[in-house]
């Protein structure tokens, strides 16, 4: 299995995310760190540790990392993800416990304890993993890569132009998309096209098992936000759980390499990801620029993962 670890702000998709991480026998998931975003970091700690218990994970080590972005204050999205951050359902009772140790430290001690290079699966502001690659430069050559939920070719979501999760921290985003490191963006194109329907959902609500009833009830409080269907049926995204398919099953989605820049300036565009797909043919851009490793899923095939999805959790 490839290893990984989940970096989230649990969060109603963070949480199909985890429990797909933890089902899948592709992953081993070696350690998750948490961050602001979706919900207060102690919030998402306590949904992330709540979510692990219902999916029926091993003793994963799981850590709080950092409150707020690197320069502005954090920003709720409630309105989103409910009160608690997970559709205000009511978290299993569980015993574990969150680690006596900074999410970076974490991150640190688990590139260490391994010879494997490790990927890093982003579902939530960039933050603590900016402030890993800045305070342990030399780690970057343990982690095989970054895949990242962020970001958006076209359209926002938290502004007409940004994307959440890089809006939250652009900063952040900046220093992991220029970081230099095999870097996949799935944003929100990808993002809103691996979706389930009412009857997948009335499925998941009907199961026996805690885990897939959840599962379903998240689902159901994500109807109407995050779902695109090109035939206007009613439909919803599986969200970040889309990014993990992505690792498990590479061939799932189109990637097209291309420099990504974060809009850093206050305004209407701050947090936008300004992606670069002029061709070496357009002038303006100059045929000797090279690529970076920065690659941008331009498509999805979310019948695939949809399957993918529905199949571990079953
Ligand atoms: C991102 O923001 C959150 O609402 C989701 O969990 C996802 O990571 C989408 O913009
Ligand atoms: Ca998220």
């Amino acid at each position: 299995p490839i290893p990984v670890v989940l970096d989230v702000d649990t969060g109603v998709d963070d949480a199909l995310a985890l429990m797909l991480a933890v089902r899948h026998p592709a992953l081993d998931v070696r350690a998750v760190t948490c961050v602001a975003g979706n919900a207060s970091l102690e919030q998402v700690v306590d949904n992330t540790l709540a979510v692990l218990e219902l999916s029926g994970a091993g003793p994963v080590p799981v850590a709080a990392g950092m409150s707020t972005p690197l320069v502005e204050p954090a920003r709720s999205a409630g309105h989103v993800h409910g009160g608690n951050g997970l559709a205000d359902l009511a978290r299993p009772a569980h015993g574990r416990r969150v680690e006596p140790v900074h999410a970076v430290e974490l991150l640190r001690a688990t590139l260490e304890a391994t010879s494997e290079a490790v990927t890093l699966i982003a579902l939530a502001p960039l933050t603590n993993i900016a402030v890993l690659l800045r305070m342990y430069p030399r780690l970057a050559e343990r982690i095989a890569g970054i895949t990242m939920m962020g970001g958006a070719i076209f359209v926002g979501n938290a502004t007409p132009s940004a994307e959440f999760n890089v809006w939250h921290d652009p900063e952040a985003a900046e220093i992991v998309l220029g970081c230099g490191l095999p870097v996949t963006m799935y944003g929100l194109e990808p993002f809103r096209r691996v979706t389930c329907d009412a009857d997948d959902i009335a499925r998941l609500r009907a199961a026996g098992d805690p885990l897939r009833r959840t599962a379903g009830d998240l689902l159901a409080h994500l109807d109407g936000v995050t779902g695109e269907d090109a035939s206007g049926g009613r439909v919803v995204g599986i969200g970040d759980a889309g990014a993990v398919c992505a690792v498990i099953d590479p061939e799932g989605v189109t990637r097209r390499r291309a420099p990504v820049s974060v809009s850093l300036a206050p305004g209407i565009t701050r947090g936008r990801t300004v992606v670069d797909l002029r061709t070496s043919t357009d002038t303006a851009r100059p045929a000797e620029e090279p690529d970076g490793p920065v690659e941008v899923v331009t498509d999805v095939d979310g019948a695939r993962y949809r399957r993918l999805f529905l199949e571990a959790l079953a």
